[in-house]
């Protein structure tokens, strides 16, 4: 099964596919994480993003079709993906749905998660992560139960994004809005289209989501 959430940054897109994983045994495929993986590296597709990711601009359609590519052909992706961040223009959903089909593949459901702006500052400024596990947490909306120690691995490196920070949030919402939001009505025509209230709580969210995600696949 395909699910892709979307939404803008900071709505909740990340946090939701981690705990739909293991309640629906799919893959979360994140392209900002797989970019961020690539400027990490330094391969030359991850040095062609950093500059754009910083700024909080989309990178090129190219780009991102190529790394997605890869992770689609890995093996443990059969059972089905959690899209989380992607597409986002309509090129890239174009080119899913040719990669989809060569695969005799769909999208079952598409999931706007839908927020107010204005929130998403917050949100996203007071985001950190675990280096060891990934887990998400926030300085007013998730602490681990012991401060600097993860609850999930018990690590105690947590880290914070480059392009986290109140300027480049602002520049990515444009984003979102100008190229990403079109992405709604694109999927509502393809009748696949759900949204969720994702201003509620997270277990609310989630509980949401998989009523959605039970029925489409
Ligand atoms: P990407 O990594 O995809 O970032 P994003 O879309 O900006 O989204 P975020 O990861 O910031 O937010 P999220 O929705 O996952 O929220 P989270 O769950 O963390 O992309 C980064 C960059 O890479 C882009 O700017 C672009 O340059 C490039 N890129 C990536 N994909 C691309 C593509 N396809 N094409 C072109 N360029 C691409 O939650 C945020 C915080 O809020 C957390 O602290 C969390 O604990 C908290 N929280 C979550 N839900 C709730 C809730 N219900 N209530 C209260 N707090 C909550
Ligand atoms: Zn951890």
């Amino acid at each position: 099964a395909v699910v892709i959430l979307l939404g803008p940054p900071g709505a909740g897109k990340g946090t939701q596919a981690r705990r739909l994983e293991e309640a629906f045994g799919l893959v979360q495929l994140s392209t900002g994480d797989l970019l961020r993986a690539a400027v990490s590296q330094g391969t030359d597709a991850g040095k062609r993003a950093k500059a754009v990711m910083d700024a909080g601009g989309l990178v090129s359609d190219d780009i991102v079709l190529a790394i997605l590519e890869d992770r689609l052909a890995q093996p443990d992706v059969i059972k089905g993906v959690i899209l989380d961040g992607f597409p986002r223009t309509e090129a890239q959903a174009d080119a899913l749905d040719a990669m989809l089909a060569a695969r005799g593949q769909k999208v079952n459901a598409a999931v706007s998660l839908d927020v107010d702006d204005a929130a998403m500052v917050e949100r996203i400024s007071g985001r950190y992560t675990c280096g060891g596990c990934g887990e998400g947490y926030h300085d007013s909306f998730k602490q681990p139960a012991k401060a600097g120690v993860c609850d999930n691995c018990g690590g105690t490196e947590m880290k914070r994004r480059a392009d986290d920070n109140a300027e480049t949030v602002g520049e990515r919402l444009r984003a979102y809005h100008a190229q990403t939001a079109p992405l709604i009505a694109f999927y509502k025509g393809r009748g696949c289209l759900s949204s969720v209230d994702a201003m509620a709580a997270i277990d609310e969210v989630e509980t949401d989501l998989q009523q959605i995600i039970r029925d489409a696949i």
